[in-house]
C-alpha cells in the first residue's frame, strides 16, 4: 500500500477498506491526463519563484521517464497505489528523490482529479464528434445516391405516405446534426481550468491560474474554486449527449432490423456486418444493430448513475464523486464503439430498391393524393375523402392497388377521374411534387442535400485548431 497520507494515523487502513477505497484500478486511464496537468502545475510553479527552474526540470525529467517506462511495459502501474494521482507521486519521488516531494506545492488531488476528468472528458468530446461526423458522411451519401428511390414512409408503423429513401435518411442526417452541435456546445461550456482549485479555497501561493489555464487549452480559470472541485456539470451532459446519440442509434438500429427482416426485405446487411446461427443454416442476423439497440440500456445507465450520485453531495469535494468515473468511462467507450460499427454497417447496406417501391405501391400509399386530385377537380375534400376510402376497400378485397384499377372501375367511386389520374398518383408524382421546405420532393431534397454539403465543409471539427 503505497500512499500519499498517514502522518496524523496510528493505525494502517483495513485491507479491505483500503481496496474499498482506491481508485487505480480504472482511474489509471487518467494516467496522460494526469502527467499532462502535472508538467503545467510544475511550470507555473517555478514561473511564479515557488519552485526553481532546476527543480522544474528535474521534475519535468522525471515525469517524463515515469511516462516512457510504462508506455513501454517497463513500469506496471498496479493496486499497490491508491490511485493514479498516488502512483506518479510516489514513483516520481522513488526516481528523483526529495525535490519529487515538491511536485504537489499548491495542489490538492480534488483539483488535480476535476482536471484530469475534464481533460479527458473534452478529448472524448472531440472523439465522439468525430465519430458523428463519418456517420453525417456516410448518410449524405446514401441522401445523394436516392433522391429517385422511393420507399414508403410509415407512421404508426404503417405505410402512410410515398417518400424517397434520401428524405428518410435526411432525417437522421438532422438527429446527428443535432448531436454533433450538443458536442460543440458542451466542449465550449466546460473548457476551463480547475487546477489551482486547491483541496476547495485556492491557495496562500501566488499560483498563476491563467497561465495554466492557457497552457492547457482552456478559455481560462473556473471562476469559483469550491465548484472547480466539485462541478461535474460537463460529464453529466455530455452523457446526456451520449444518451440522446444512443436514443437515435437504437430507433435507426430498430429500421435496419425491421428492413432486414424476411417480411420487409428493404436491405441485406452486409456478411461482413452480420452473425449466424448455430442451429438455424439459414440465418443471418442482425446481431450488430441488436447490440447497438440494446447497449442503450447502459448508456441511459451512467447517465442516472452519475445524476443521483451528484444530487445529494454538499459542497465541496466527497468521496462519492469517485464514482463519476466507471460507468462514464463505460459509456464513452460503448457510444464510439457503436457509432463506428453502426457506420460500417450502414455504408456496406445494400437497398433492395425495386421491394422499396413495390412496397409503397402495395400500401395504397398515394390515397391523399388520389383525394386530392378530386378535390382539384371540385369535389370537397371531405367527399373526397370518404371516396377515396371506398376504393380503397376496394382495393384491399381486390388486392389491387389504386394506380392498377382501370378507369372503369374508378368510375364506379367518381365520374371525376379522368386518364391524368394516373400520372397524378404515381409514386413518382407523389413524392416529387411535395416540394415545401423538408418535404420529399426532388427540388426540396436537392436544397437539403446542398446545405448538408455546405454544414459538411465548413461545420469546426472539434479539437482540431482549436
Ligand atoms: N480518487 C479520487 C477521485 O477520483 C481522487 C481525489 C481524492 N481526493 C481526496 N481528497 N480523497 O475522486
Amino acid at each position: 500500500m503505497a500512499q500519499l497520507w498517514g502522518g496524523r494515523f496510528q493505525k494502517a487502513t483495513d485491507e479491505k477498506v483500503y481496496a474499498f477505497n482506491a481508485s487505480i484500478g480504472f482511474d489509471q486511464r487518467l494516467f496522460h491526463e494526469d502527467l499532462r496537468g502535472s508538467r503545467a502545475h510544475v511550470k507555473m510553479l517555478a514561473k511564479q519563484g515557488i519552485l526553481t527552474e532546476e527543480e522544474r526540470d528535474q521534475i519535468l525529467v522525471g515525469l517524463d521517464g515515469i511516462e516512457k517506462d510504462v508506455e513501454e511495459g517497463k513500469l506496471l502501474i498496479t493496486s499497490q497505489y491508491e490511485d493514479v494521482h498516488s502512483f506518479v507521486e510516489a514513483n516520481l519521488i522513488d526516481r528523483i528523490g526529495d525535490v519529487g516531494k515538491k511536485l504537489h506545492t499548491g495542489r490538492s488531488r480534488n483539483d488535480q482529479v476535476a482536471l484530469d476528468m475534464r481533460l479527458f472528458t473534452r478529448s472524448r468530446v472531440e472523439g465522439t464528434d468525430g465519430y458523428l461526423r463519418e456517420l453525417l458522411i456516410t448518410i449524405q451519401k446514401i441522401m445523394k445516391e436516392n433522391t429517385d428511390t422511393i420507399m414508403p414512409g410509415f407512421t404508426h408503423l404503417q405505410k402512410a405516405q410515398p417518400v424517397s429513401l434520401a428524405h428518410h435518411m435526411g432525417a437522421y442526417f438532422e438527429m446527428f446534426k443535432r448531436d454533433r452541435l450538443r458536442m460543440a456546445d458542451i466542449r465550449e461550456r466546460m473548457n476551463y481550468c480547475p487546477l489551482g482549485s486547491g483541496a476547495l479555497a485556492g491557495t496562500t501561493y501566488p499560483l498563476d491560474r491563467n497561465f495554466t489555464a492557457e497552457e492547457l487549452g482552456f478559455d481560462g480559470p473556473t471562476a469559483n474554486s469550491m465548484d472547480g472541485v466539485s462541478d461535474r456539470d460537463y460529464l453529466i451532459e455530455y452523457l446526456s449527449a451520449l444518451s440522446i446519440i444512443m436514443m437515435h442509434l437504437s430507433r435507426f438500429s430498430e429500421e435496419v432490423i425491421l428492413w432486414n427482416s424476411n417480411e420487409y426485405q428493404f436491405v441485406e446487411i452486409d456478411d461482413a456486418f452480420s452473425t449466424g446461427s448455430s442451429i438455424m443454416p439459414q440465418k443471418k442476423n442482425p446481431d450488430i444493430a441488436e447490440l447497438v439497440r440494446g447497449k442503450t440500456g447502459r448508456v441511459y445507465g451512467a447517465l442516472m448513475s452519475l445524476l443521483t450520485t451528484m444530487k445529494g453531495i454538499p459542497l465541496a469535494y466527497n468521496k462519492d464523486m469517485q464514482e463519476d468515473k466507471e460507468m462514464s468511462f463505460d459509456a464513452m467507450d460503448t457510444v464510439d464503439q457503436c457509432l463506428d460499427l453502426f457506420n460500417g454497417m450502414l455504408s456496406t447496406i445494400t437497398f433492395k430498391k425495386d421491394r422499396m417501391r413495390d412496397s409503397a405501391r402495395h400500401g395504397f400509399t398515394n390515397a391523399t393524393d388520389a383525394a386530392d386530385y378530386l378535390v382539384k377537380h371540385g369535389v370537397p375534400f371531405r367527399d373526397a375523402h370518404g371516396i377515396v376510402g371506398q376504393i380503397v376497400l376496394y382495393g384491399i378485397e381486390e388486392h389491387k392497388p389504386i394506380d392498377d384499377m382501370s378507369l372503369e372501375e374508378l368510375h364506379r367511386f367518381s365520374p371525376v377521374f379522368e386518364e391524368d389520374i394516373y400520372t397524378a398518383i404515381s409514386m413518382e408524382t407523389c413524392v416529387d411534387t411535395r416540394n415545401t421546405v423538408g418535404a420529399p420532393g426532388r427540388e426540396a431534397m436537392a436544397d437539403e442535400i446542398e446545405k448538408n454539403e455546405l454544414y459538411l465543409m465548413h461545420a469546426p471539427v472539434l479539437g482540431q485548431s482549436m
